[in-house]
């Protein structure tokens, strides 16, 4: 089947054109101007008119959690309604993160992992794995893995006795992926200092999820960034610190980058756009919970500068839905047990363009990269995703610039109770959303499929991080 765009204004990270785009298939064949009347065009079996709206790569969401088990239960969202949810808003491909589980192999975890994605993500996805051990036999699997398209390793400085390692742990991850070209991406904040001032808070009776925001000190997420990136830079690897909330982090990537360091960093829109304050209000400040927490609002500003001048190449969401009514209600009477992450996968691209875009923070070519291009770019899927060009994979939307919407739990598509961006209304939307070709979603209409997503062996990406 062929199916040829026309009118409309493709939107890539490196430019805008007007021109048709022309689908055979699962691939793009052609972009240019005047398709509609030439032997390309023959054989055409569907034309939209994308007159007055954007042709843009479908979006790429590299940080996300479906089904991930967690603070005593499991994020909300599987490999369908999160994949579908993400299909809704913009987003065509995630990389989610597998888990190595205490004691047993990172195979087994990833394949822990396939098993849910296989036949149930209706869009394509890859997998990081998330590793819980570093030890001989996991670093010799890390090279495996690093083969079959499985090329980043995320490690925390943070959640002791859950997913934390220690230096030692994490500079020989380091080391590894010096060798084997893989990418560490690390959760920086330090996990055992905040240990030590939550427990302070809880034994003077300050239980609320508010404290949650208190206790994680911005300076701790800075100090964790810079021991990660010197650890990095001692190994000769290139490391992405994940989740970026606070100026101090900010600014030791910025400082990193300044002199040549292989440091790289993603945002999200919470940090962007909540603040501490929606931590407050009792225990409906639940609903804001994850880690690193929401920093108070004076910190907006840098990370939009930051995004600017590319010290932050990427936002993502960490989406990892928990029922408020149920699952955040662990947390009652201590913060800590609140089950940590925010839903997000739906809201990502129209946020940016509100916030971005919208209000001129944000040129669209940057808006397009940072969802998008550089997403592909970093993690080994340049010029199958991320691009508006003959030869990518056919993941497109057509995207109106002008669409408003009122975003909320009654009408967002995860599968999720409530909304962190409740009444908010945002500029901009997805009319038409293609994954390899097919049309998943039009005029909010579903018209996907359970199981086309296809899993993404993704190349390593070392020249696009030295
Ligand atoms: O609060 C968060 N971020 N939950 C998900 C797990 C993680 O640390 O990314
Ligand atoms: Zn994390
Ligand atoms: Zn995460």
């Amino acid at each position: 089947m062929r199916t040829l765009i026309t009118n409309g204004t493709v939107v890539n990270a490196d430019g805008s054109t007007q021109a048709d785009v022309l689908i055979d298939g699962e691939t793009i064949v052609a972009v240019g101007r005047g398709l509609a009347g030439t032997d390309l065009a023959a054989g055409v079996g569907r034309t939209v008119d994308a007159g007055g709206k954007y042709v843009i790569p479908g979006a790429i969401d590299v940080h996300t959690h479906m089904e991930l088990p967690f603070g005593g239960t499991f994020a909300k969202d599987t490999f369908e309604t999160g994949t579908r949810a993400a299909a809704f808003g913009g987003t065509t491909t995630i990389i989610d993160f597998a888990v190595q589980s205490r004691g047993k192999s990172l195979r087994e975890g990833l394949d822990a992992w396939m098993a849910k994605a296989e036949g149930n993500a209706t869009t394509d996805y890859g997998f990081h794995m998330i590793m819980s051990d570093v030890n001989d036999a996991t670093l010799a699997e890390m090279d495996t893995l690093v083969g079959e398209g499985v090329t980043d390793f995320k490690l925390f400085t943070a959640y002791p006795g859950v997913f934390f390692s220690d230096d030692g742990a994490i500079f020989r991850a380091l080391q590894q992926t010096a060798k084997n070209g893989g990418l560490i991406m690390m959760h920086a904040e330090n996990g055992l200092a905040i240990d030590v001032v939550a427990a302070d808070y809880v034994a003077q009776g300050k239980t609320d999820p508010y404290y949650h925001g208190v206790v994680r000190y911005p300076i701790f997420e800075g100090e964790a960034t810079n021991r990660v990136i010197r650890l990095a830079e001692a190994a000769g690897a290139p490391v992405y610190i994940v989740h970026l909330s606070a100026r101090e982090a900010l600014s030791e990537v910025r400082a990193a980058r300044d002199r040549g360091a292989m440091a790289f960093a993603e945002t999200c829109p919470q940090y962007l756009f909540l603040s501490l304050d929606d931590l407050g209000n009792g225990f409906n400040g639940a609903k804001f919970v994850c880690s690193p927490p929401l920093r108070p609002k004076d910190h907006w500003d840098e990370l939009w500068a930051g995004l600017r001048r590319d010290d932050l190449q990427v936002v993502s969401t960490d989406h990892c839905p928990f029922d408020f009514e149920t699952q955040k209600q662990l947390g009652q009477g201590d913060f800590r047990k609140v089950p940590n992450g925010l839903p997000g996968v739906e809201d990502r691209v129209d946020l940016l363009h509100d916030g971005g875009v919208a209000t001129g923070r944000l040129t669209k070519e940057r808006w397009v990269e940072v969802v998008s291009a550089a997403p592909a770019r970093m993690f080994g899927l340049a010029g199958r995703k991320g691009v508006v060009a003959a030869g990518a994979d056919a993941d497109l939307v057509v995207y109106d610039p002008q669409r408003k919407r009122t975003i909320s739990a009654e009408s967002h598509h995860m599968n999720v109770d409530y909304s962190c961006y409740e009444g908010r209304v945002v500029t901009g939307g997805s009319d038409i959303v293609l994954s390899r070709g097919r049309v998943v979603v039009e005029n909010d209409e579903w018209h996907g499929e359970k199981g086309w997503g296809r899993f993404l062996k993704r190349r390593t990406a070392r020249e696009y991080l030295t």
